[in-house]
Protein backbone atom coordinates (compact mmCIF):
# COMPACT_ATOMS: atom_id res chain seq x y z
CA UNK A 1 0.00 0.00 0.00
CA UNK A 2 1.29 3.19 -0.68
CA UNK A 3 -0.17 6.27 1.03
CA UNK A 4 0.98 9.99 0.15
CA UNK A 5 -0.01 12.34 2.20
CA UNK A 6 -2.92 14.92 1.73
CA UNK A 7 -2.19 17.02 4.28
CA UNK A 8 -2.04 21.04 3.48
CA UNK A 9 1.04 21.60 6.10
CA UNK A 10 2.80 19.22 4.12
CA UNK A 11 2.19 19.87 0.56
CA UNK A 12 3.66 23.59 1.90
CA UNK A 13 6.73 22.24 3.61
CA UNK A 14 7.39 19.86 0.64
CA UNK A 15 7.00 22.89 -1.93
CA UNK A 16 9.45 24.93 0.78
CA UNK A 17 11.44 21.89 0.55
CA UNK A 18 11.76 21.37 -3.22
CA UNK A 19 12.78 25.11 -3.59
CA UNK A 20 16.45 25.55 -4.30
CA UNK A 21 16.69 28.65 -2.56
CA UNK A 22 15.87 27.02 0.42
CA UNK A 23 19.60 26.99 2.27
CA UNK A 24 20.44 23.97 4.65
CA UNK A 25 19.58 25.27 8.01
CA UNK A 26 15.79 25.83 6.83
CA UNK A 27 15.78 22.51 4.92
CA UNK A 28 16.72 20.83 8.03
CA UNK A 29 13.56 22.52 10.02
CA UNK A 30 11.52 21.32 7.06
CA UNK A 31 12.62 17.90 7.26
CA UNK A 32 12.06 17.59 11.12
CA UNK A 33 8.64 19.14 11.14
CA UNK A 34 7.55 17.36 8.03
CA UNK A 35 8.97 13.96 9.14
CA UNK A 36 6.99 14.33 12.40
CA UNK A 37 3.45 14.99 10.13
CA UNK A 38 4.23 12.22 8.14
CA UNK A 39 4.76 9.86 11.27
CA UNK A 40 1.66 10.73 12.45
CA UNK A 41 -0.17 9.79 9.60
CA UNK A 42 1.95 6.53 9.15
CA UNK A 43 1.48 5.96 12.85
CA UNK A 44 -2.73 5.71 13.22
CA UNK A 45 -2.84 2.18 13.60
CA UNK A 46 -0.33 1.33 16.15
CA UNK A 47 -1.88 -1.38 18.69
CA UNK A 48 -2.75 0.25 22.02
CA UNK A 49 -3.42 -1.63 24.86
CA UNK A 50 -5.66 -0.47 27.96
CA UNK A 51 -4.57 2.09 30.65
CA UNK A 52 -6.28 3.53 33.72
CA UNK A 53 -4.97 6.60 35.44
CA UNK A 54 -5.89 8.59 38.05
CA UNK A 55 -6.02 12.55 37.32
CA UNK A 56 -6.12 14.91 39.72
CA UNK A 57 -10.26 14.81 39.38
CA UNK A 58 -10.80 10.81 39.63
CA UNK A 59 -9.67 7.96 37.40
CA UNK A 60 -9.80 7.95 33.38
CA UNK A 61 -9.80 5.24 31.25
CA UNK A 62 -7.24 5.78 28.46
CA UNK A 63 -4.43 3.51 26.41
CA UNK A 64 -0.66 3.30 25.89
CA UNK A 65 1.26 1.92 23.15
CA UNK A 66 1.83 -1.79 23.36
CA UNK A 67 4.72 -2.61 21.01
CA UNK A 68 7.82 -1.13 21.16
CA UNK A 69 8.90 1.22 18.13
CA UNK A 70 12.43 1.52 16.37
CA UNK A 71 13.39 4.14 14.11
CA UNK A 72 15.38 3.19 11.57
CA UNK A 73 16.89 6.21 10.16
CA UNK A 74 19.08 5.29 6.45
CA UNK A 75 22.27 6.95 6.53
CA UNK A 76 22.61 10.26 6.05
CA UNK A 77 19.90 11.57 4.45
CA UNK A 78 17.22 9.56 7.07
CA UNK A 79 19.10 11.21 10.03
CA UNK A 80 17.37 14.46 9.66
CA UNK A 81 14.30 12.82 9.79
CA UNK A 82 14.81 11.41 13.20
CA UNK A 83 14.66 14.26 15.76
CA UNK A 84 11.34 15.26 15.09
CA UNK A 85 9.74 11.88 15.20
CA UNK A 86 11.79 11.01 18.21
CA UNK A 87 10.72 14.10 20.48
CA UNK A 88 6.95 12.54 19.51
CA UNK A 89 7.79 9.03 20.49
CA UNK A 90 10.57 9.41 23.08
CA UNK A 91 10.46 4.91 24.11
CA UNK A 92 11.78 4.38 20.90
CA UNK A 93 14.90 3.07 19.82
CA UNK A 94 17.11 4.28 17.28
CA UNK A 95 18.83 1.66 15.17
CA UNK A 96 21.20 3.05 12.20
CA UNK A 97 21.61 1.81 8.89
CA UNK A 98 24.13 3.28 6.80
CA UNK A 99 23.98 2.46 3.03
CA UNK A 100 24.83 4.61 -0.27
CA UNK A 101 24.23 4.39 -3.62
CA UNK A 102 26.99 3.54 -5.90
CA UNK A 103 26.78 6.59 -8.74
CA UNK A 104 27.77 4.45 -11.35
CA UNK A 105 25.80 1.44 -10.72
CA UNK A 106 23.16 3.16 -8.46
CA UNK A 107 23.10 -0.05 -6.40
CA UNK A 108 22.95 0.28 -2.41
CA UNK A 109 26.58 -0.46 -0.48
CA UNK A 110 25.92 -1.09 2.88
CA UNK A 111 28.64 0.57 5.43
CA UNK A 112 27.09 0.59 8.69
CA UNK A 113 24.90 -1.73 11.06
CA UNK A 114 25.50 -2.66 14.70
CA UNK A 115 21.92 -4.09 14.89
CA UNK A 116 22.04 -6.52 18.10
CA UNK A 117 21.22 -10.76 17.22
CA UNK A 118 17.87 -10.64 18.43
CA UNK A 119 15.05 -7.60 17.48
CA UNK A 120 14.47 -5.54 20.38
CA UNK A 121 11.32 -3.88 18.92
CA UNK A 122 7.99 -4.49 17.64
CA UNK A 123 7.48 -2.02 15.00
CA UNK A 124 10.18 -0.77 12.44
CA UNK A 125 9.61 2.74 11.06
CA UNK A 126 12.41 3.09 8.10
CA UNK A 127 13.39 6.47 7.48
CA UNK A 128 14.85 7.88 4.18
CA UNK A 129 13.47 10.90 2.52
CA UNK A 130 14.10 9.81 -0.86
CA UNK A 131 13.04 6.49 -2.80
CA UNK A 132 14.42 6.41 -5.83
CA UNK A 133 15.34 3.43 -7.70
CA UNK A 134 14.20 1.66 -4.32
CA UNK A 135 17.80 -0.08 -3.76
CA UNK A 136 18.21 1.60 -0.38
CA UNK A 137 14.64 0.86 1.33
CA UNK A 138 14.80 -2.95 -0.14
CA UNK A 139 18.21 -3.87 1.29
CA UNK A 140 17.13 -1.86 4.50
CA UNK A 141 14.16 -3.79 5.08
CA UNK A 142 15.88 -7.48 3.58
CA UNK A 143 18.40 -6.22 6.84
CA UNK A 144 15.47 -6.01 8.93
CA UNK A 145 13.59 -8.92 8.15
CA UNK A 146 16.83 -11.21 8.41
CA UNK A 147 17.19 -9.81 11.44
CA UNK A 148 13.55 -10.66 12.60
CA UNK A 149 11.27 -7.90 12.74
CA UNK A 150 7.75 -8.59 12.09
CA UNK A 151 6.41 -5.29 11.01
CA UNK A 152 8.29 -2.68 9.32
CA UNK A 153 6.89 0.44 7.87
CA UNK A 154 8.56 2.56 5.26
CA UNK A 155 8.21 6.72 6.00
CA UNK A 156 9.74 8.90 3.34
CA UNK A 157 9.76 12.57 1.56
CA UNK A 158 9.29 11.99 -2.11
CA UNK A 159 8.97 8.28 -4.13
CA UNK A 160 9.66 8.06 -7.70
CA UNK A 161 6.64 4.89 -9.27
CA UNK A 162 10.07 3.28 -10.07
CA UNK A 163 11.32 2.77 -5.96
CA UNK A 164 7.61 2.00 -5.29
CA UNK A 165 7.49 -1.21 -7.71
CA UNK A 166 10.57 -2.02 -6.50
CA UNK A 167 10.10 -2.00 -2.80
CA UNK A 168 6.69 -3.35 -3.13
CA UNK A 169 7.57 -6.14 -5.27
CA UNK A 170 10.48 -7.34 -2.91
CA UNK A 171 8.20 -6.45 0.15
CA UNK A 172 4.31 -6.16 -0.68
CA UNK A 173 3.93 -5.83 3.49
CA UNK A 174 5.73 -2.95 3.80
CA UNK A 175 3.68 0.39 3.42
CA UNK A 176 4.94 3.08 2.01
CA UNK A 177 4.24 6.45 3.67
CA UNK A 178 5.29 9.57 1.65
CA UNK A 179 4.20 13.21 1.36
CA UNK A 180 4.87 13.07 -2.56
CA UNK A 181 4.81 10.61 -5.61
CA UNK A 182 6.96 12.33 -8.25
CA UNK A 183 6.90 11.74 -11.82
CA UNK A 184 10.34 9.73 -12.88
CA UNK A 185 14.04 9.24 -12.57
CA UNK A 186 16.40 11.30 -14.61
CA UNK A 187 18.74 9.48 -16.27
CA UNK A 188 20.96 9.62 -13.35
CA UNK A 189 18.35 8.00 -11.11
CA UNK A 190 16.84 11.37 -9.46
CA UNK A 191 13.87 11.83 -8.55
CA UNK A 192 12.26 14.36 -11.48
CA UNK A 193 11.12 17.07 -10.12
CA UNK A 194 11.93 15.60 -7.00
CA UNK A 195 14.61 18.14 -4.52
CA UNK A 196 18.06 17.06 -5.27
CA UNK A 197 20.42 14.94 -3.24
CA UNK A 198 18.75 15.13 -0.05
CA UNK A 199 21.85 14.47 1.86
CA UNK A 200 23.84 17.80 0.71
CA UNK A 201 20.61 19.64 1.02
CA UNK A 202 20.41 19.30 4.80
CA UNK A 203 24.30 18.74 5.77
CA UNK A 204 25.65 21.66 3.15
CA UNK A 205 27.82 19.12 1.02
CA UNK A 206 26.36 19.80 -2.48
C1 LIG B 1 20.02 8.70 -1.03
C2 LIG B 1 18.75 8.58 -0.23
C3 LIG B 1 18.48 7.10 -0.25
C4 LIG B 1 18.98 6.71 -1.61
C5 LIG B 1 17.79 6.54 -2.50
O1 LIG B 1 21.13 8.37 -0.29
O2 LIG B 1 18.85 9.11 1.04
O3 LIG B 1 19.15 6.40 0.78
O4 LIG B 1 19.80 7.77 -2.10
O5 LIG B 1 18.16 6.04 -3.72
P1 LIG B 1 17.69 4.60 -4.22
O6 LIG B 1 16.23 4.49 -3.93
O7 LIG B 1 18.00 4.66 -5.68
O8 LIG B 1 18.51 3.56 -3.50
P2 LIG B 1 22.62 8.50 -0.87
O9 LIG B 1 23.06 7.23 -1.49
O10 LIG B 1 22.70 9.74 -1.72
O11 LIG B 1 23.49 8.65 0.43
P3 LIG B 1 23.55 9.85 1.49
O12 LIG B 1 22.20 9.90 2.17
O13 LIG B 1 24.63 9.39 2.40
O14 LIG B 1 23.87 11.13 0.77
N1 LIG C 1 18.86 10.42 -3.60
C1 LIG C 1 18.59 11.72 -3.43
O1 LIG C 1 19.02 12.33 -2.44
N2 LIG C 1 17.80 12.35 -4.33
C2 LIG C 1 17.29 11.72 -5.40
O2 LIG C 1 16.57 12.35 -6.18
C3 LIG C 1 17.61 10.36 -5.58
C4 LIG C 1 18.39 9.73 -4.66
Amino acid sequence: MVFESHHPLVKHKLTLMRDSATKPKKFRELIREISMLLCYEATTDLTTQPRTVETPMGRANGVELLHKVGLVPVLRAGLGMVEGIWEMMPGAEVWHIGLYRDERTLKPVSYYNKLPTMPTVQVCLVLDPMLATGGSATATVDILKRWGAERIKFVGILAAPEGIARLQGAHPDVPIHVAHVDERLNDIGYIVPGLGDAGDRQFGTG
